[in-house]
C-alpha cells in the first residue's frame, strides 16, 4: 500500500518509523511518503495561511499550496494499478472513523492524507481535489485536535495492522474490541496470584481450568458485560441485529 501525507509538520509523522508500522515499511508492505506543504508555497516566507473572508478568529489554509501539493502527490504516485489515491482529510466535521472504515481502507492500494491546521483548509481545495480523486473527511471523535497529524497516525496504524503480514498473529485481529460489534474481554498473564498491596488478586479460575469451551463462554460473557457497561450504544446496536439474545450478562 502506498501512503502520502501532506503536512506543515512532517516531523509529526516520525512515529511511523517505529514498531509494526516501521517494520512494515522496511519490509516494503507500506510505501510511505511525507511531504512538507511549505515546499509548495513559493513566497519568501513559505506562507500557507491567511485571514478568513467574512471575519472571525484564526487563519485559514490557502488553496494554492494545497493544489500544488496534491498535484505533486498525484504525479509522484500514479501507477497503472492505482491511478489516483483515496484522499482522506482529518477533521472534527468528518464522518466518524471506525473499524469498519479501517477494513475498507485496508483494501485500497493508495491512500493520501491532507493534514489541516488552524481553522481549516479553504473549502475550494476539497472541490478541486474531488474532481481528481475520491475525498473523505474523517473524524476521530467528537473533540477538536490541533491538526490532522495525530489523526493520521491513528488512521494509518488502524489500517496498516489489518494488512496481511503486519500483525504477526492474525488471530489476534479476530477477537479484539470492535470486531463483531463488541468490546474485548479482559486478559491476564502470570502470576496467577498477585499481591502487591495486601490485596490478593487472582486470575479467574475458569482461565486456568483447561476447559476451552468454558473459557470461550466466559470471554463472550465478559465482552457482552463490558459492552453493556461501557458502550451501551454498541450493545443496543448488537442486540438489534440479534447478536446478544442467548448470552448471559453477569
Ligand atoms: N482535526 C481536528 N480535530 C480532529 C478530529 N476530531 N478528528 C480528526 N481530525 C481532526
Amino acid at each position: 500500500m502506498r501512503l502520502d501525507v501532506v503536512s506543515i509538520f512532517p516531523e509529526y509523522l516520525a512515529p511511523l518509523d517505529l514498531s509494526l508500522i516501521g517494520k512494515a515499511r522496511r519490509e516494503g508492505v507500506l510505501d510511505l511518503h511525507v511531504h512538507d506543504l511549505r515546499g509548495f508555497a513559493h513566497d519568501r516566507h513559505h506562507t500557507v495561511d491567511d485571514t478568513p473572508f467574512g471575519g472571525g478568529a484564526g487563519m485559514v489554509m490557502k488553496p494554492e499550496p494545497w493544489a500544488e501539493a496534491l498535484d505533486h502527490v498525484l504525479d509522484a504516485g500514479a501507477t497503472e494499478g492505482a491511478p489516483v489515491p483515496h484522499l482522506l482529510v482529518p477533521g472534527p466535521g468528518g464522518v466518524p472513523f471506525s473499524q469498519a472504515m479501517a477494513h475498507a481502507l485496508a483494501e485500497e492500494p493508495w491512500l493520501a492524507f491532507a493534514c489541516g491546521r488552524y481553522e481549516g483548509i479553504d473549502e475550494r481545495v476539497y472541490e478541486h481535489a474531488a474532481e481528481r480523486m475520491p475525498v473523505t473527511v474523517v473524524s476521530l471523535g467528537d473533540y477538536v485536535l490541533g491538526g490532522g497529524e495525530v489523526a493520521v497516525l491513528a488512521v494509518v496504524e488502524a489500517v496498516a495492522r489489518l494488512l496481511p503480514g503486519v500483525v504477526g498473529n492474525a488471530e489476534s485481529l479476530v477477537e479484539e474490541s470492535h470486531e463483531g460489534g463488541l468490546l474485548e474481554y479482559p486478559v491476564y498473564t502470570r502470576p496467577a496470584l498477585w499481591d502487591d498491596d495486601g490485596t490478593p488478586r487472582e486470575v479467574p479460575a475458569v482461565l486456568r481450568s483447561g476447559d476451552h469451551a468454558a473459557v470461550a463462554r466466559w470471554r463472550q460473557e465478559q465482552r457482552v458485560a463490558r459492552t453493556v457497561a461501557r458502550r451501551p450504544d454498541l450493545a443496543a446496536a448488537s442486540a438489534a441485529v440479534g447478536g446478544l439474545e442467548d448470552l448471559q450478562v453477569r
